[in-house]
């Protein structure tokens, strides 16, 4: 038997702390939680991808009767982003949630099926995603998919020897 250590280094910030850019991409975040439709969960999530060229590309969850069927406000962004500027890296990512129209002090964090496309979107860029996970206690902030997902699937796994 052998051991296979796993160690996941975040850090927690305060907003001020920040560079304008992350601070830019937390507040369009926030903003976007006014595009949830989340008649079901009332929990609106909003979420904004920065590209390589600057732009900011904004997402929220989206709920619907068939319960599934709906998506995450991370899923939501970074598709839009993938498929409008398909020649654009994606840098960074911005997560931010409300209960009953207050953000949320604790951050929340991706949900396994998000954290895969991240990881996905990762992939076909070549490049790490940086993601800040709003609260209004702090931003934790992890650069890369990789301590949220570790030994995650990538496509190299199907590739043959
Ligand atoms: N949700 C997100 O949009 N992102 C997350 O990271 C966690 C959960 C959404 C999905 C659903 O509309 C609601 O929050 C409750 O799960």
């Amino acid at each position: 038997m052998r051991e296979y250590k796993i160690e996941a280094l975040m850090r927690i910030f305060e907003m001020a702390e920040l560079s304008k850019a992350d601070q830019e991409l937390v507040e369009a975040a926030k903003r976007a939680t006014a595009g949830s439709y989340a008649p079901y969960s009332k929990f609106r999530v909003g979420a904004a991808v920065r590209l390589q060229d600057g732009t900011i590309v904004c997402g929220a969850n989206q709920e619907n009767a068939a319960f599934p069927s709906g998506l995450c406000a991370e899923r939501t962004a970074l598709f839009a982003a993938n498929a409008q500027y398909p020649d654009q890296p994606v840098v960074a990512l911005a997560i931010a949630a409300q209960k009953g129209r207050q953000y949320l002090a604790q951050p929340i964090s991706p949900c396994g099926a998000c954290r895969q496309v991240i990881s996905g979107v990762e992939d076909r860029y070549g490049q790490p995603i940086r993601i800040l996970l709003y609260g209004t206690d702090g931003v934790l902030v992890s650069d890369g998919i990789n301590p949220l997902l570790p030994l995650r699937f990538v496509d190299d796994n199907m590739r043959l020897g």
